[in-house]
């Protein structure tokens, strides 16, 4: 059990914010296998702001997924706390988080994402006028900086800190790097080390790629809690094997292709559901391939899953896979 601000976090496995994935219906999938805590995708600030009705719809939050942190975008601290001040108003949201990493040049050139690691400065004014202007805890998901001539990741979290954030998430790596080479660990144990004298809690981020990663970010770091993206996409287990490699040591066997296959079967559900069955479908096409990574024999049924256009063909799609594996292996 640890806290931000005074949001209790029952686990330290963390789900990542990814754009176009942690949507209510993969959420309510992880949650299922007990995420300490959720973060939501990134939403516009200016869109909360102008009532964008796409990017409201983005705010549901389901009761059951809480503690949940709603990541928000922007380049200007009055329009965030302003964007803030709504979520706080109008959603179950338990934490706000600012997104100070975004490495998307259409993103950046509004000033927002990994602009702002640029500037301790404007970050402190960011936290003190975002923190001041709502009760929720105000959090930071920073990357180590916008390239290696400009690595300002211990002001960052000294100015996070001293603005009122209450608490940082980091991923290992500079806008520059993009997802490319290994996470630095070593300087996430820095920020750790420079947050800690204000009690700040530090989540770190960046290839953890299993339990025993999970474990090892714990050890050689001393953050609060590991924080898990990339790992999740198809393989929501990962978040459950890790609590349960953190909470006893014991490893548990990865999920069979039948279950894999079940969970995308649902996870379609949850996205034609809320997405309806026209684009529900068109964003289950990447969540097929990514169940399907990995099984012995799936690149057929993988290429046909991108061509689904309807949640019977999609289904279809993939139990095939399942009837086609036992042929195989009966044979
Ligand atoms: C598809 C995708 C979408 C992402 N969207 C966001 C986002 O909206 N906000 C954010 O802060 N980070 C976003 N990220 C970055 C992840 O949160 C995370 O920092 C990164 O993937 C490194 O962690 P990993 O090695 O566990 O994947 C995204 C990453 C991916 C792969």
């Amino acid at each position: 059990m640890w806290t931000v601000g005074d949001v209790l976090i029952p686990n330290r496995v963390v789900l990542a914010p990814m754009a176009g994935v942690t949507n209510i219906a993969f959420r309510r999938i992880v949650k299922r296998f007990g995420a300490g805590l959720i973060y939501t995708e990134m939403v516009s600030d200016q869109g909360i702001l102008m009532q964008n009705k796409r990017t409201l719809a983005m705010l549901t939050i389901d009761p059951e997924e809480r503690p949940v942190a709603l990541q928000l975008f922007g380049g200007d601290a009055e329009t965030l706390a302003r964007a803030a001040a709504y979520v706080e108003a109008y959603t179950d949201a338990d934490i706000i988080d600012i997104n100070l990493g975004c490495p998307a040049p259409k993103i950046n050139k509004l000033d927002a994402g990994a602009k702002w690691l640029l500037s301790p400065e404007r970050v402190y004014d960011l936290y003190r006028t975002v923190s001041t202007a709502v009760h929720r805890p105000v959090t930071a998901k920073i990357r180590l900086g916008w390239d290696d001539d400009h690595l300002y990741y211990v002001e960052l979290a000294q100015a996070i800190a001293e603005g009122g954030g209450a608490a940082i998430a980091v991923h290992g790596r500079t806008r520059a790097q993009m997802y490319e080479g290994r996470a630095d660990w070593e300087a996430i144990a820095r920020v750790k080390a420079a947050a800690a004298p204000y009690g700040v809690p530090v989540i770190g981020n960046g290839d953890v790629t299993s339990p025993e990663a999970a474990r090892r970010m714990l050890e050689e770091t001393g953050v609060d809690a590991v924080m898990i993206g990339r790992a999740a996409l198809g393989n929501p287990w990962i978040i459950y094997r890790t609590v349960h490699h953190l909470r006893t040591g014991e490893l548990l066997p990865e999920p069979t292709p039948e279950e894999k296959i079940d969970m995308a079967f649902r996870h379609l559900d949850e996205l034609v559901r809320l997405k309806g069955e026209r684009v529900g479908v068109r964003e289950m096409r990447k969540h097929a391939a990514w169940y399907l990574k990995g099984l012995r024999g799936a690149a057929a049924v993988k290429e046909a899953a991108q061509r689904a256009e309807t949640a019977a063909e999609m289904t279809a799609i993939l139990r095939g896979y399942l009837t086609a594996d036992a042929a195989l292996v009966s044979r």
